[in-house]
This record gives C-alpha cells, sequence and structure tokens, in this order.
C-alpha cells in the first residue's frame, strides 16, 4: 500500500493499494472515529461492492445507511442531491457522521457537494473506483452537481477527510471508462513528468496501476497544496479540457468525458505547435501515446460548434479565456488570453 499526506485546508490521507477494501472500516474509524456512516453509489457499483464494505463497516463498529441512485452523469443534478439530504435528514444522521462515497468521480463530486452542505458542512470519505475518480476528482476536495445551464456550475470546495483507493475495484470497470481515466493520467504526465511519460509510453497502465496512480494523486497533492482554490496553478489540470469541453457539448455529452480531454490535448498541441510554442516531434507524441491507450486524437465537429459551446464553458473570465498550452512534454504553461482569439487556435488545432 502507497500513502500520500495532503497538507490543505483538511489534512488527509489517500490510501493506494490492494485489497484495501477489506479493511476499510479500520482505515475510515481511524480518520474519522466511530459513527453513522452513509455509503453513497451508483446502481452500477453498489450491486458489486455496496454490501461487502457495509458488512465490513458494521463489523468495524460503524452504524450504516446507504444511499443508491441511478448511474451517470444525469444524476449529478440537484434533484438527486436533495434526495440525498432529505434521506440523511429523515435518518437523522448528524453533523458527527459522515459519508462514503464509493464509485466514480458523479458519486464523488455529488456525495461530496452533499457532504460540503449539509448541516453546514459533514465529513466525507472518497472511495475511488474509477481510474478518472482514482487520479483526478477523488483528491482536492472539488464539489459539484450541475444545472441545466451548464456542468458543475453548484458547487462547494470540501475536502475528504481520507481517500481509500483499493486498485482492485477497477477490475470490474468496462475498458472504455478505463481508457478514459488513461487521458486523465496522460495529462498529469504532459503536465510535469517525461520520465513518467516514457514510462506510460513502455509499460501498459494496467501493469504499472498502483505506481501511476501514486504518481498522479502526488502531482496533483502537489498542485492543491500550492492553490488549493483554483486561483492560479491548478488550472494547470485544466490542459485538454477546454476544446474538451466544448467538444464534448458538440456530441451532446454522446462521447466519454476523457475522450473529450484526448481531442482537446491533441488540438492543443497542433495549435500550440503552429504558434511556435512547441516542436512538432511533442505534437507527434501526444498523439502516439493516446492512440496507444486507443483515445481519439480528431476533432469531428464544426469550429462554429465548438467556439460557440466553449463560449460558454465557465472558464472564461470576462473578455479573456484561459488555455493550457503545451510547451514540451513535461511542461505547459497558462496563457490568459482575448476571447475572439481562440477561434484562431481552434482552427490552428486543425478544427474546421
Ligand atoms: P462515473 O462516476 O459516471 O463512472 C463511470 C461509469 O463507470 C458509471 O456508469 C459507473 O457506474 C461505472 N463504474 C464506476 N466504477 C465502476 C467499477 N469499479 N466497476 C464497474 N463499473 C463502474 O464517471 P467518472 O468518469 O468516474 O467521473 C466523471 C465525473 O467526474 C464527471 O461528472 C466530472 O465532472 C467529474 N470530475 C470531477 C473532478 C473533481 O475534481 N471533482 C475532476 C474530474 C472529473
Ligand atoms: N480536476 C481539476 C481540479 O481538480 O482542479
Amino acid at each position: 500500500m502507497k500513502t500520500i499526506h495532503v497538507n490543505a485546508s483538511t489534512r488527509y490521507d489517500i490510501l493506494i493499494g490492494s485489497g484495501l477494501l477489506a479493511s476499510a472500516g479500520e482505515y475510515i474509524k481511524n480518520a474519522v472515529g466511530t459513527c453513522t456512516v452513509v455509503i453513497v453509489s451508483d446502481d452500477n457499483v453498489y450491486p458489486i461492492y455496496g454490501d461487502s464494505l457495509k458488512h465490513e463497516l458494521e463489523s468495524s463498529g460503524f452504524k450504516v445507511l446507504e444511499y443508491v441512485f441511478p448511474h451517470g452523469e444525469k444524476s449529478k443534478n440537484l434533484s438527486v442531491y436533495g434526495d440525498l439530504l432529505e434521506f440523511m435528514c429523515e435518518n437523522r444522521v448528524t453533523r458527527k457522521d459522515a459519508i462514503a462515497a464509493l464509485g466514480g468521480g458523479v458519486t464523488g463530486d455529488l456525495a461530496g457537494f452533499a457532504a460540503a452542505t449539509y448541516q453546514r458542512g459533514i465529513r466525507f470519505v472518497q472511495i475511488p473506483t474509477t481510474l478518472l475518480a482514482a487520479v483526478d476528482s477523488s483528491v482536492g476536495g472539488k464539489t459539484a452537481v450541475d444545472l441545466k445551464s451548464g456542468k458543475n456550475q453548484a458547487g462547494a470546495f470540501h475536502q475528504p477527510s481520507l481517500v481509500i483507493c483499493d486498485t482492485d475495484t477497477l477490475k470490474t470497470l468496462p475498458e472504455d471508462e478505463f481508457s478514459c481515466g488513461c487521458a486523465e493520467v496522460i495529462k498529469y504526465a504532459v503536465l510535469g513528468d517525461e520520465a513518467f511519460f516514457e514510462r506510460l509510453m513502455e509499460k501498459d497502465i494496467h501493469d504499472q496501476i498502483e505506481d501511476v496512480i501514486a504518481t498522479c494523486v502526488s502531482m496533483k497533492r502537489d498542485i492543491v497544496e500550492e492553490d488549493e482554490f483554483d486561483t492560479g496553478k491548478r488550472m494547470l489540470l485544466n490542459l485538454g479540457h477546454t476544446f474538451g469541453h466544448a467538444a464534448e457539448a458538440c456530441a451532446g455529452f454522446g462521447i466519454l468525458h476523457g475522450q473529450g480531454v484526448a481531442m482537446g490535448m491533441t488540438a492543443m498541441a497542433r495549435s500550440a505547435h503552429a504558434a511556435g510554442f512547441c516542436d512538432e516531434a511533442t505534437v507527434e507524441k501526444i498523439t502516439a501515446i493516446l492512440k496507444k491507450y486507443k483515445l481519439p486524437t480528431e476533432i469531428p465537429y464544426r469550429l462554429e460548434d465548438m467556439v460557440n459551446a466553449a463560449f460558454s464553458d465557465k472558464k472564461m473570465a470576462g473578455s479573456t479565456m484561459r488555455i493550457i498550452v503545451p510547451e514540451r512534454i513535461g511542461k505547459c504553461s497558462i496563457m490568459s488570453i482575448p476571447a475572439e482569439e481562440l477561434r484562431v487556435w481552434m482552427e490552428r488545432g486543425g478544427i474546421k
């Protein structure tokens, strides 16, 4: 097992390893003491891991409640969030109790936002079961639900008290969902670690899963400790996301998030090369590694639609927009550009 300490407004540990769910009671007791734990999970994940987690927590002395919702982004909304809060109220959950978010990023974001706001804030534990959640969403305290007008438009910063990442849970994850997590892993390598990038090229992520998660999470920890509230360096984590979110919107959210990020990273690398910020070899390496992990590298949507979609993205600050530009593998920078220049960046990236 690897343990990574996070020293943010809340201090907590991230535990990464095989078979950790079998000792979850002991880990959670150390982090929050004995209390009532509400397991929040979706209807794909709870049937696989929910009962064994419940029994493990009960045998460690916890009272356990479970709240299971329909899987998918469509459940990350105010209605499910409100229902979860009512459920906790009806079951007399108090400020001394805690939530355990068992699932992917949808579960973590929804349960985390409920924890941030229920009775002005209770503790929560992240138990990520997707690669994306393991390397990104379970760490750093961003919690949210979507509004009709956009993704993550209602949310809060609320750090977990513990993250338990049992790598065995990834064995039941569908291959396309695993591949989407790979896009986020590759993002970290492009952002800040050339040697890591080479390791991902040489050896499959499946065969080094614990090390890969620990490397990504350590990088995210360093960024979060420096910029917990996302006013500076943390924006680097949006590499590939400006174009990626626009691609997701153009696809009517019919593509997975990681596929959008992969498309966005390639287009941004091409654009950065055309503008003289990075060499052609950087573009080729990014394209090659995304293809190796079966991720798309072309944006098939119309320039006009992509521009419109990007303008409704919340990363626009007034008349300027922040984009993350690769300079070489292992180094990217945050650039503020006039909003009207975005079209040029997209055109240079090969979007027609
Ligand atoms: P998800 O939670 O919907 O999980 C993807 C699918 O995999 C779901 O159908 C789920 O039921 C299933 N699943 C999960 N674990 C499984 C397992 N072990 N075995 C079998 N099936 C399993 O989606 P995701 O990709 O994990 O997360 C995407 C969400 O994360 C988005 O809402 C995004 O906005 C959010 N996000 C948040 C942050 C953050 O910092 N808070 C960062 C990145 C993404
Ligand atoms: N996933 C982006 C962030 O945590 O800031």
